[in-house]
């Protein structure tokens, strides 16, 4: 097994995996600088890009918008799949975000999938919407012409190929570039970055639309569609729960380290990380307590019947009672009042002690 260590070699082998590249550039949640999240703008300038990474943003006009657009998705969509759980993903606290990426946990693996998830989703999106000059939609669909069936490519795809091409370029590592890590830490990051493009692909829906007289389906021309970025995200969260550890052989020298991957406590044989996996390096802590990544758990709100126990972490709750005044009894009022009561509702509120 070889493994080449320059950053900028394209092909990788690690235990059977062809890696596309080796190492990463950063970009947004992954980058190790301060991001100010809140005040983010759609400028080329002020995002902390890399000199290529910069070229490549000033070259279409609606690009910084959609670089923007993938941050907020990939927010987004971690705190939205981290809700329920110990580790809400506070990476909007950039002293939280900036130290998971010093490890190499489970949790810093999904911000490297999410990242160019959402990326690839972004661009893919924008191309299909016009906002971007430099592509449209996707131009497999119109020259692929399937006549024998009763469907033909048409509409406008998302175009998934401008943006993975995209994407490959701009997360591609420069020479001289930021050096983070290890080597084999950078494998590990480039792995979960080419699985959020892998995943993204993959969710690809073919549409279908019909034509013919008053709804006869005589003909039907169809599209390829991303799924929202939801489903996306979901995915990434059943990679994140399955995710595997790879560790370094330590015996092996520099140049033909090995990664030898455990699963929990099942030895031999070890499993293989695929493709498909998602890769960490080191145990997550419990998070329970303030620390470096998290504000703990006391104070967060949970759900009596699902995940107060395992979310306060054993601490117990408090409970608080909350008076909900909700409108009731709408009717409608000719013409053209809506009119409603105002009722008032118990609520039972949750929240973990500290
Ligand atoms: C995560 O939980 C903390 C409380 O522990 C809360 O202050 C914070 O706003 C939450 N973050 C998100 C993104 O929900
Ligand atoms: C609490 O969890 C239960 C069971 O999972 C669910 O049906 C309910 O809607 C949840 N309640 C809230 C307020 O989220």
């Amino acid at each position: 097994m070889v493994i080449v260590h320059q950053c900028w070699v394209l092909t990788v082998l690690i235990f059977g995996i062809i890696y596309p590249t080796s190492c990463t550039a950063y970009f947004g949640l992954t980058l190790s600088k301060r991001l100010p999240l809140d005040r983010l703008t759609a400028d080329c300038k002020g995002m902390r890009l890399t000199n290529k990474q910069r070229k490549m943003c000033y070259r279409d006009s609606g690009m910084a918008d959609t670089l923007i657009n993938a941050i907020r998705l990939s927010t987004m969509e971690c705190t939205s799949q981290f809700k329920n759980e110990r580790w809400n993903c506070s990476i909007t606290h950039e002293h939280h975000r900036l130290n998971l990426l010093k490890t190499a946990l489970k949790e810093t693996s999904f911000i490297y999938a999410v990242s160019s998830a959402g990326l690839t989703h972004a661009i893919a999106q924008s191309c299909s919407s016009g906002e971007l000059d430099r592509c449209s939609c996707d131009a497999n669909s119109f020259d692929m012409d399937i006549n024998k069936e009763a469907w033909k490519w048409g509409g406008c795809g998302d175009n998934l190929k401008y943006s993975v091409n995209f994407v490959k370029e701009f997360l591609k590592a420069q020479k001289g570039g930021e050096k983070r890590y290890q080597d084999y830490r950078a494998k590990v990051d480039s792995h979960n970055t080419v699985l959020g493009t892998r995943v993204v692909r993959k969710r690809m829906q073919k549409i279908c639309k019909c034509h013919g007289v008053s709804g006869s389906c005589t003909t039907q021309t169809c599209w390829r569609q991303l799924s929202p970025f939801h489903e996306i995200g979901r995915d990434l969260k059943n990679k994140y729960e399955n995710a595997m550890r790879v560790a370094m052989d330590n015996t092996a020298n520099a140049i033909d380290q090995s990664l030898r991957v455990r699963r929990r406590e099942r030895r031999p044989p070890p499993p293989v990380a695929d493709n498909n996996d998602m890769v960490f390096m080191d145990h997550s802590p419990d998070f329970c307590r303030r620390g470096q990544y998290s504000y703990g758990t006391g104070g967060r709100i949970c759900n009596k019947s699902s995940n107060c126990d395992s979310i306060c972490c054993g601490r117990g709750y408090n409970i608080r009672n909350n008076i909900k005044i909700t409108a009731c009894n709408c009717r409608f009022n000719w013409c053209c009042d809506v009119i409603c009561s105002k009722c008032t509702e118990r609520e039972e509120v949750y929240s973990c002690k500290s």
